[in-house]
């Protein structure tokens, strides 16, 4: 493992409310994986931004009246309180239109541009008379020439999800008039100048998820374009030019810069030379699927333009995207939860545990299902985990005062019962370290149940022989457990660590540690008490109702 890292996750467009589709696929994986290399003495960090420039953005602020700061200071801060609350744990964020990452945008720019990897072109623009403005992106609506569907977005029908050619019947989405067709002068990046050694790169790299390099090398196999990076619009960073007034660049030409800029800026400040640690690190891009082009093309890509100055990623976990109630998420359909709000129902953990449970290290589609969420946090976070921890150290106050007790002999149970315990760190580890989180989740529940059954097998409220050595290692599992749950469960594994009478912070500790017996004889725990309460299925059905049309 190396001892340095740097996590990110997709910059949340500061365009709207984190709902659970966003934290599923990226946000809580990249938190789990952080705090996983953190217990293991790794120097990692988990920097993200809010991704402030686009045409989007500059659309809706103008709608809302209100300055595309303004709007973008209003969003950054509510998304980053929103993550903070569901235990997103950050070690900075930051946001795309920073003096840092204007400076460092403009840099790599003027590099690419004289490394030749920047032409001019001339191209025909949507342009509004009445406005006196182009139109790109979503400034023009129209009829999808595929599907027909009327009311479109020039840069994307959200009905047949495809990116037109040239949208039917376009009209300014601002005021509505067929706008007519001017030439503009545009950059573009030589995305083709990169095919070999984007190939190579993805033949050569060792972690990327083995589909996914699949279909991207087919990409370049049947023909990269290269990529238009020019906006006619005023909210973006500028593009530094004298020839290139009122031009900024294209949002997806800055947002993943800012992955570098944050991080610097947040080493540097520290004291760090923050650019030596980049180049020393593993670097995590933690992404949804949609994504995938530009994390596997266009960010590499530039990244080798400026001669890999900055190192390219290890690792671009790619997870699919949450359905909810087997349909898709949709804000406009009101079709989605967010996040706050679910918050408000049930505590973060319950979500944390049930969006890494149905998770795996895949692009499948992942579904959120409100009955399947009531079985799997009463069965499995309560009905397992929660009873197994109460259970062991319930007992242990009733019978004990609280107080383990002195071991006699192990029979074959007790001993099979020490060797789980002192093979959990290394089983779970590995899983952990190969992104498996959902898999490595599912081995601390069987550990779980497997105290349990050794619990229950063990009758130790008989008080017969073997008893003591009962309560010694069920308290121990249960330390265990705490140890190993804390990427997944923060908030949870401090409450059974508090309850195991210790007066620090279980992630003072070391994921090896969860192997070792390490609660002695004569320890005293703490107060016991439930760590979860049940969900209700007469609140889940009251929660169904809140989605669709009201
Ligand atoms: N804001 C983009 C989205 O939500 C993701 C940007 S990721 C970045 O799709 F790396 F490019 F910044
Ligand atoms: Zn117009």
């Amino acid at each position: 493992m190396n001892s340095k890292a740097i996590i990110t996750s997709a910059l949340p467009y500061a365009n709207g409310e984190i709902h659970l589709g966003h934290v599923a696929s990226t946000y809580l994986p990249a938190d789990v994986t952080t705090r996983f290399l953190k217990l293991n003495g790794v120097e990692a960090y988990y920097v993200c931004a809010s991704d402030d420039f686009g045409t989007p953005i500059l659309i809706q602020s103008e709608k809302e009246g209100k300055t595309p700061s303004e709007y973008v200071a209003y969003w950054n801060k509510r998304d980053y309180e929103d993550f903070k609350a569901f235990g997103i744990d950050f070690d900075f964020f930051y946001k795309t239109s920073s003096d840092e990452n204007i400076k460092f945008v403009q840099d790599v720019f003027k590099k690419l541009n004289d490394a030749g990897h920047i032409y001019e072109q001339e191209i025909i623009q949507f342009y509004c008379n009445n406005d006196k403005k182009f139109l790109p992106d979503r400034y023009v609506k129209g009829i999808c020439p595929y599907c027909n569907a009327e009311d479109q977005y020039s840069d994307l029908c959200e009905s047949c999800g495809r990116v037109p050619e040239e949208i039917t019947d376009p009209k300014c989405s601002i005021c509505g008039q067929t706008p007519t067709k001017e030439k503009t002068m545009h950059y573009f990046f030589k995305l083709k100048n990169f095919a070999d050694s984007l190939y190579k790169w993805l033949d050569e790299s060792e972690h990327l998820q083995k589909d996914v390099k699949k279909y991207v090398q087919n990409w370049i196999k049947s023909g990269l374009i290269d990529w238009d990076i020019t906006r006619d619009i005023t909210w973006g960073v500028p593009i530094p030019l004298d020839n290139a007034k009122n031009k900024v660049f294209y949002g997806w030409f800055d947002n993943h810069l800012a992955y570098i800029s944050t991080a610097l800026k947040f080493l540097n400040d520290k004291g760090i030379d923050g650019k030596a640690f980049w180049n020393s690190a593993d670097i995590y891009h933690f992404i949804g699927k949609d994504i995938v082009y530009h994390h596997y093309l266009f960010l590499p890509a530039m990244r080798l333009g400026i001669n890999s100055e900055y190192k390219l990623p290890d690792y671009i976990p790619t997870r699919g995207h949450l359905t909810l109630q087997s349909k898709k998420i949709s804000k406009s359909r009101n079709w989605y939860i967010g996040l706050k709000q679910f918050l408000n129902y049930y505590p973060a953990d319950y979500l944390r545990y049930y969006l890494v449970a149905i998770n795996p290290y895949s692009q499948d589609d992942l579904n959120f299902d409100w009955d399947d969420f009531t079985t799997r946090i009463n069965s499995e976070l309560i009905g397992n985990l929660g009873n197994f921890v109460n259970r062991a150290l319930g007992f242990t106050k009733k019978a004990f005062n609280g107080v383990i007790p002195k071991t006699t002999t192990f029979d074959e149970k007790d001993k099979e019962a020490e060797e789980k315990i002192s093979g959990l760190s290394s089983e779970i580890g590995d899983l952990m370290n190969s992104n498996h989180l959902d898999r490595a989740l599912k081995k601390v529940m069987e550990f779980s149940s497997f105290f349990n059954q050794y619990f229950q097998h063990k009758e130790p409220w008989k008080n017969g022989p073997g008893t003591e050595n009962c309560v010694y290692l069920a308290v121990n599992a249960a330390r265990s457990i705490a140890i190993a749950v804390y990427p997944f469960i923060p908030e949870s594994s401090q409450k059974i660590w508090t309850q195991l009478g210790f007066s620090d912070n279980v992630n003072d500790h070391k994921w090896d540690e969860m192997s070792e017996l390490a609660i002695p004889a004569g320890h005293m725990l703490g107060e016991a008490s439930p760590l979860f309460s049940k969900v209700e299925a007469t609140d889940i059905e009251r929660y169904k109702k809140q989605l669709g049309p009201q």
